[in-house]
């Protein structure tokens, strides 16, 4: 490997669907960021496309079978799976994941995912109903258990003139995030070496979802947040091993497994349940949307519209839950902050951090497409202190991003625990 730049060596596997043919792209973008790519076919993915093409573009040998008398290597899964700093399978069709998820290694490609001590990613591309049956679903979830990492498939049209899930993810989308997972390997971060419990003995206190503001016993003030960022992130630090409370507002999806959820519906009630939950936490992350303002007063019965054609608000600011915590913080406390913009991102994400004297902060530019409200991906740039370059991430899935975001809180406190 040379000094200036990271060579990756990639096993990049192929199966048989009809975006087999996409493989090529991620090949030859991953050869551009200067990777070394092999290349595993099962053989009905050479249906699709001959090995001779990634003969062609790899300069090596294209493994289907190894039994084939004309293949250099009679132990080549052993070889192939053992010399690769990633195994990225381009597109993983149902069966593939069917049998990567039972240990079935009946071919070259499943032989080399037993074999492989690499990190997996899985592309995977298939018809909606394929997509959608318990069979795969319950293998896909064993995968991930397993460590496997998703590159999910998008909803679209598909090859059987149908529009839904099963679409392979856009081919730069999968290199980025292969690339993303290799430099996070080679530097060596949590997300690489398995993560597993890397949040050990972290208290995490997370706000999540949308407040709700009354104006009368009927109505109220609220916003689009639906909450599965805060939830993502809750999901990932469980995973990781910390003990999670969430302070929840309005959410459209159920809380994750194994994680305490309390209930905070209004910026008042949040306000009260942070300040109960947050003795002896360890990081504070403010993921709530919410409401900066309030009605000054809730009328008790309903208000009628007889004889009035308008009406105003009179409305009074509510508590900054996150400044709060952020002024009365205790000793070992990291506070994180999420800053959702439509313009000036960077800088007004930077104003917050100041302001609030924040230890991190999460921005997305909302008017993004794939970022923002009620999506299940997410555009962002993080913010730390004392770091002058923001880092900026790719369009990625928010369970991913909450991964990401742990990544780079777990990154500060160890830098200022050597400090
Ligand atoms: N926040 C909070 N309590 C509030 C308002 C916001 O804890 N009453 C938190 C959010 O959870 C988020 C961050 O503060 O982490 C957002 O910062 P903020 O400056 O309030 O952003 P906006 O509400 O978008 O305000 P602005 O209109 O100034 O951009």
């Amino acid at each position: 490997m040379s000094d200036e730049k990271m060579k990756f060596r990639v096993g990049l596997g192929v199966t048989g669907g009809i975006a087999a043919y996409k493989a090529i792209e991620v090949l030859r973008l991953l050869q551009k960021s200067d990777c070394e790519v092999r290349v595993a076919m099962t053989k009905h993915a050479t249906e699709f496309i001959s090995p001779l093409t990634f003969r062609a573009l790899t300069e090596n040998y294209v493994l289907v079978d190894d039994y084939e008398p004309d293949n250099p290597d009679p132990i080549a899964h052993i070889n192939f799976s053992q010399e690769i700093d990633l195994f990225l399978v381009v597109p993983a069709t149902a069966n593939t994941l069917a049998k990567f998820a039972n240990g079935i290694a009946d071919d070259f490609l499943t032989s080399t995912y037993l074999a492989s001590t690499a990190p997996v990613m899985v592309a995977p591309a298939m018809n909606t109903t394929m997509w959608d049956q318990p069979a795969t679903q319950r293998n896909i979830a064993n995968l991930r258990e397993d460590g496997v990492y998703f590159v999910e498939p998008v909803s679209g049209e598909l090859a059987c003139k149908t529009v839904g899930t099963g679409k392979l993810e856009d081919v730069e989308n999968i290199a980025a995030q292969a690339l993303s997972l290799l430099t996070k390997k080679k530097t060596n971060s949590p997300e690489a070496i398995g993560k597993s419990q890397d949040l050990n003995g972290q208290k995490i206190l997370i706000t999540v979802g949308g407040t709700r503001e009354a104006i009368d016993p009927v109505r109220f003030i609220s916003n689009h947040s639906s909450g599965k960022m805060g939830f993502a992130i809750a999901e990932a630090a469980a995973k990781r091993g910390a003990e999670v409370t969430v302070v929840s507002g309005i959410t459209t999806v159920e809380p994750p497994d194994g994680v305490k959820v309390v209930p905070g519906i209004s910026a008042e009630e949040m306000h009260t349940s942070v300040m109960r939950e947050l003795s002896g936490k360890t990081i504070f992350i403010g993921a709530a949307a919410v409401a900066d303002y309030r009605p000054r007063s809730v009328a008790d019965a309903k208000i009628k519209k007889e004889k009035k054609d308008s009406m105003s608000l009179d409305l009074e600011k509510t508590t900054d839950i996150l400044a709060v915590v952020s002024e009365n913080r205790h000793q070992g406390l990291t506070v994180v902050g999420f800053a959702a913009e439509t313009n000036n991102v960077v800088d007004y994400a930077r104003s917050k951090l100041e302001k609030k004297n924040l230890d991190m902060v999460v921005a997305n530019d909302i008017t993004k497409k794939g970022a923002g409200f009620n999506t299940d991906t997410n555009i962002a740039t993080i913010i730390v202190r004392g770091n002058p370059k923001a880092i900026d991430l790719p369009i990625m899935k928010k369970r991913e991003l909450a991964d990401n975001i742990l990544d780079e809180v777990l990154k500060l406190k160890t830098a200022r625990k050597s400090a």
